[in-house]
């Protein structure tokens, strides 16, 4: 979301209509690491393989369209989040990124806690062994069925976000004779520079309660009197792809203040604070985004300052980064159908798939990159809008990008950085099969999520 126009090398400059699209690499055939997971290659016969494995072996053996997630660079993902942010904090991986039972494992091994905001993602949780003492459970909106399970369950925390939930939930560990431990989700104000339904902290939003006209602190009084709840700290979570940490630190210093209040008319000092996720993540290669060491650093600072400035003693911080540790490792890989050139204007390629597998495009006017992964081409760039097949014309998988001028149909072609908020959103539009998605690593692959059937559709429809 980042990208602005750009004229385009002098090849094209005569062909190519206005947009927002960078200048066609030099080398398509060349794969930035940047937005491409971490074991993807070109391999010496110029097809392109994620841990080992070649494309057109993975598309023979599990179809397209799939979602191809690679394992280590995941893992290496989590634990670098973990890594960074040591002992003194905790990891929440975000499951509405993508979640599964494989995921889950994974993120128990690699020593990360898991934020789920549903109770199907409790449930998967829970049936994939996360310890639920690991578990923090979000929502606006969370149902009496969802808290009496959270709470049953024993999750380490609940992350209140009304009034009408701090009653609801002391009521239902009251009933059921525990304390539970909570945060209450407050909006600090700040205007996130993301995409107006992505940004999660400015007031005029569904999420949390204001600190702005003292509601925050009137929540936190509230809940200090209700003996069903521990309240444990204060959390806010200010968007999603964000680049600018300038953001983050206003979000830690007003939570900080609220802090200080706190110990200031009850005398206690909550003892944790949890800055959400939202950290941007490279879908082209105009991205630049940050690491976790550089983001743990700036937020541990900035925390640690406010607090010695306010004579509290520091809390323990977590984060709840999804896109961040899953959104690189994943690409779609789709199966050219038609090409049709439009004179003057661009190329339409259409797959396989499209904006029941990735509707971001069509929701965000998300970018994204593309590239030819069964073979390589030496042919000139040419500009494509590479297109699903449902039946909308704003079923656009990657609005602008290059892709060589002698693509044929029977070509495998791959959008990279798909693992967030892809599989997690698809749907069943056209009654398309969602795809599976499938972990490969080391010279592996296995499915972890399998491709929809008629048989899954049909029988949900019971009429
Ligand atoms: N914590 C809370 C409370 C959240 O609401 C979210 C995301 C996260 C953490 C994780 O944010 P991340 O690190 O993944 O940016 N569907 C949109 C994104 C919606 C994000 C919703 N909340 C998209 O495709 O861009």
């Amino acid at each position: 979301m980042s990208r602005s126009a750009h004229p385009a090398g002098p090849r094209h400059a005569d062909v190519l209509p206005e947009g927002h699209y960078s200048a066609p690499a030099d080398d398509l055939n060349v794969l930035d690491p940047k937005v491409w997971a971490q074991t993807v290659t070109r391999t010496e016969d110029g097809s392109v393989s994620v841990g080992g494995i070649d494309v057109s072996t993975l598309a023979e053996q599990f179809g397209t369209p799939a979602y191809f997630v690679d394992e280590t660079d995941f893992r290496a993902r989590a634990r670098a989040w973990r890594t960074a942010f040591g002992h003194d904090a905790d990891v929440f991986y975000a499951g509405k990124a993508f979640l599964s039972r494989a995921v889950v494992r994974w993120l128990h091994e690699e020593g990360l806690n898991l934020d789920v905001c549903s109770g199907g993602e409790l449930a998967t949780a829970l049936s994939a062994g996360m310890p639920a003492d690991r578990i923090a459970f979000h929502g606006n909106n969370k149902s009496v069925a969802e808290i009496t399970r959270a709470v049953e369950a024993g999750v380490g925390r609940i992350v209140l976000d009304s009034f009408q939930e701090i009653v609801r939930v002391a009521h239902i560990a009251q009933s059921l004779g525990r304390r539970q431990r909570v945060q209450i989700r407050v909006t600090v104000g700040v205007e996130a520079h993301t995409h107006e339904f992505i940004a999660t902290a400015h007031e005029d939003q569904k999420f949390g309660i204001a600190l702005a006209d003292g509601q925050a602190a009137e929540a936190v009084r509230r809940a200090l009197a209700l003996d069903g709840l521990e309240v444990i700290g204060i959390h806010s979570h200010i968007g999603s792809q964000i680049f600018d940490m300038a953001g983050f630190e206003v979000a830690a210093r007003r939570v900080v203040s609220l802090l200080a209040a706190i110990r200031d008319e009850h005398g206690i000092e909550l003892p944790e604070i949890d800055l959400g996720g939202g950290l941007g993540i490279a879908y082209t290669s105009d991205d630049d985004p940050r690491e976790p060491h550089e983001i743990a650093k700036a937020l541990g600072e900035i925390v640690t300052r406010e607090c010695e400035a306010a004579k509290l003693r520091t809390p323990r911080i977590s984060v709840e980064p999804g896109r961040a540790i899953v959104g690189p490792t994943a690409f779609t890989l789709y199966e050219v159908g038609t090409i049709k050139p439009l004179e003057g204007l661009r190329t339409y390629v259409s797959v396989d798939g499209g904006m029941s597998d990735n509707i971001r495009t069509a929701l965000y006017d998300a970018e994204y990159s593309v590239a030819l992964v069964s073979r390589t081409s030496d042919a000139e760039p040419m500009l494509v809008r590479v297109v699903g097949k449902h039946c909308e014309s704003g079923d656009i998988v990657v609005k602008d990008a290059f892709l060589p001028s002698d693509l044929a149909p029977g070509d495998l072609i791959a959008v990279p950085a798909t693992g967030a908020y892809c599989r997690s959103m698809a749907s069943n539009y056209n009654h398309a099969l969602r795809p599976p998605v499938v972990a490969v690593r080391d010279g592996e692959a296995r499915v972890i999520v399998r491709r929809e059937t008629e048989e899954d559709l049909l029988r949900l429809d019971v009429g």
